[in-house]
């Protein structure tokens, strides 16, 4: 979701209320996935490199965070949507955000719809370090060998993984704002991902956009090495 700023910024207004404007189009965003029948969303919501931003932006960014759940909670519930956080969000993330995303996950446990990721104080290259320790762990204490060890058991000890269902690889990443890099996003995951970059500026996003990108996703001929 990248392009608050620039949005904000050609519109006159702060940087916070850019961030604002980009919570409702990841709400439309989220509606329509429902009604498309997507089945896994996860939205790059802040990185571990975000932290380098002004402390008024980081906190307003998570006072917006906050909002949201309080405002968006019941709704999500009632739609049968299902919320995973992926990231080391319990750490240095102010503790209010903290509660309201544990209160998100453990209220849409058990739903069985749409799956909401959110990835939060999130960066790749770190998630891959902390699944190699995971694994190392298991090696040193006798759980596993080091022969057992594959891309599988890999994919499993990600933030992506058992601790929040084994949540499938993306099909489909698309990135706002006409930059066309990863940032530290999924690496591991997109390894067969489709891509697709628009210019439009995040809080201009909208659903009809959306729907047209998945619609030429639905086109693209996915062949994964075979020829
Ligand atoms: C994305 O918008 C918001 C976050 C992921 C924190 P930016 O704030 O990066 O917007 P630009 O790049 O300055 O336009
Ligand atoms: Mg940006």
């Amino acid at each position: 979701m990248d392009g608050n700023g620039r949005w904000a910024e050609k519109n006159n207004l702060t940087k916070i209320q850019g961030h604002n404007q980009g919570m409702y189009a990841m709400k439309e965003i989220i509606k329509r996935s429902d009604v498309l029948g997507v089945k896994y969303l996860t939205v790059y919501a802040f990185s571990t490199e975000n932290w380098k931003r002004s402390t008024e932006e980081v906190g307003g960014i998570f006072k917006l965070a906050v909002k949201f759940i309080a405002q968006e909670l019941k709704e999500l519930h009632e739609n049968n949507v299902k919320v995973n956080i992926l990231g080391d969000y319990r750490s240095r993330v102010p503790e209010d955000a903290v509660l309201s995303m544990d209160k998100a996950v453990e209220t849409t446990k058990n739903n069985t719809g749409l799956q909401f990721n959110i990835a939060l104080n999130y960066g790749s290259r770190a998630e891959i370090v902390r699944g190699v320790k995971k694994i190392a762990e298991s090696v040193k204490n006798g759980d596993i060998n080091v022969d057992d060890i594959d891309e599988d058991m890999l994919s499993m000890n990600l933030y992506t993984g058992a601790e929040n269902g084994n949540i499938p690889d993306p099909e489909l990443v698309i990135r706002t704002s006409g930059e066309e890099r990863l940032s530290n996003f999924l690496l591991w995951q997109v390894a067969y991902s489709e891509f697709f970059f628009t210019d439009t500026l995040w809080p201009d996003f909208t659903p009809d956009e959306y729907e047209e990108i998945l619609n030429s996703f639905g086109k693209r001929n996915r062949r994964f090495g075979g020829r």
